[in-house]
């Protein structure tokens, strides 16, 4: 983990994650940015089931040499929704495309992932910490049910999901949504701080290629380790693999890599068609309507780009 001289003018970050190769990419970049103190790693079920994410959570750290970052389990399940485990194939089975990590020794933390939210933002000042979301929203809607008077202390919640335009499970939605729209649509219609979302629009953007990898290959062992798993990733378009999550969080760093909009955001949970569509409405701007999320809509890739040198 790079250290920084002064560690007190670094941004405070949890990351809520599914792990996941593209979660593990934004993990490392939270771990070597010397602008980040990560403060605390949550999991969820996701791209595959807790016990596996939160053992790839555990495992990736220690292979960043970042142990003593505490890993929290969250909910099992989402309570409205099945998601089968395992339903995204596109991480390979153990979630991580099948690179077997040496098991760290580091404890799963006993405390729930939403105790781990409420604990640090109680213990800290009021807007030092952000929160990332890069799976699903299951864990952080219900921190906002159990914690309402909390949420207001957040500097700024990230959410990496939904889209505006095509999804990536059905044509309107996008796999961290659909896998639970309930939570997304609780947070979206309620949440009292300053929200981002990073979706699709954006994400599949934000590429790296084999020239890319073999350049993380080159650089350390632990990104010769992460190369190896973005090679099994199955979520690949014609400029290379999307680092969904990676861009999400790389706005905490630097700010000025995505442009926004604001938006109202409805999340449909009626089982049809629309089923965890986003609907961005950008028109409505009264504040009864509900919260107004900044959503990324364009990308400078040659920022991002350069971070991913700079970091990886
Ligand atoms: C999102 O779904 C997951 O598979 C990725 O990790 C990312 O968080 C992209 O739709
Ligand atoms: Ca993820």
């Amino acid at each position: 983990m790079s250290s920084s001289p002064n560690s007190f003018s670094r941004r405070k970050v949890i990351l809520d994650c599914d792990v996941g190769i593209d979660d593990a990419v934004a993990l490392a970049l939270l771990v070597q940015s010397e602008k980040i103190q990560l403060l605390a790693v949550t999991t969820n079920t996701g791209n595959v089931s807790i016990e596996k994410t939160t053992r790839n959570a555990l495992d990736v750290l220690s292979l960043l040499n970042a142990q003593s970052i505490p890993v929290a389990k969250g909910v099992a399940r989402p309570a409205f929704t099945i998601l089968l485990e395992n339903y995204s194939k596109i991480h390979g089975l153990n979630g991580i495309g099948e690179v077997e990590l040496p098991a760290s020794e580091q404890l799963v933390d006993q405390r729930h992932a939403v105790e781990v939210f409420a604990e640090l933002l109680e213990e800290e000042p009021a807007k030092s910490i952000s929160i990332a979301v890069v799976g699903p929203l299951t864990n952080f809607a219900m921190f906002m049910k159990s914690y309402p008077d909390l949420v207001n202390k957040i500097d700024r919640l990230i959410v990496m999901g939904g889209t505006t335009s095509n999804g990536n499970i059905t044509p309107v939605s996008e796999f961290n949504i659909w896998a639970d729209p309930f939570s997304a649509k609780y947070v979206f219609d309620n949440v009292s701080c300053p929200t981002s979302m990073v979706g699709l629009d954006v994400t599949r953007l934000a590429t790296v290629n084999e020239e890319e990898l073999a350049r993380w290959s080159r650089n350390s062992e632990w990104g010769s380790t992460i190369a190896r798993m973005v090679r099994g990733y199955l979520d690949i378009n014609s400029n290379g693999w999307p680092m969904h999550d990676a861009l999400a969080v790389s706005i905490l760093i630097d700010g000025s890599i995505l442009a926004c909009e604001n938006a109202r955001i409805r999340v449909h949970t009626d089982g049809d068609d629309n089923y965890a569509r986003t609907y961005c409405d950008f028109e409505t701007e009264a504040e009864s309507s509900g919260p107004q999320i900044s959503v990324a809509l364009g990308v400078d890739l040659q920022k991002f780009n350069a971070l991913l040198t700079e970091l990886m």
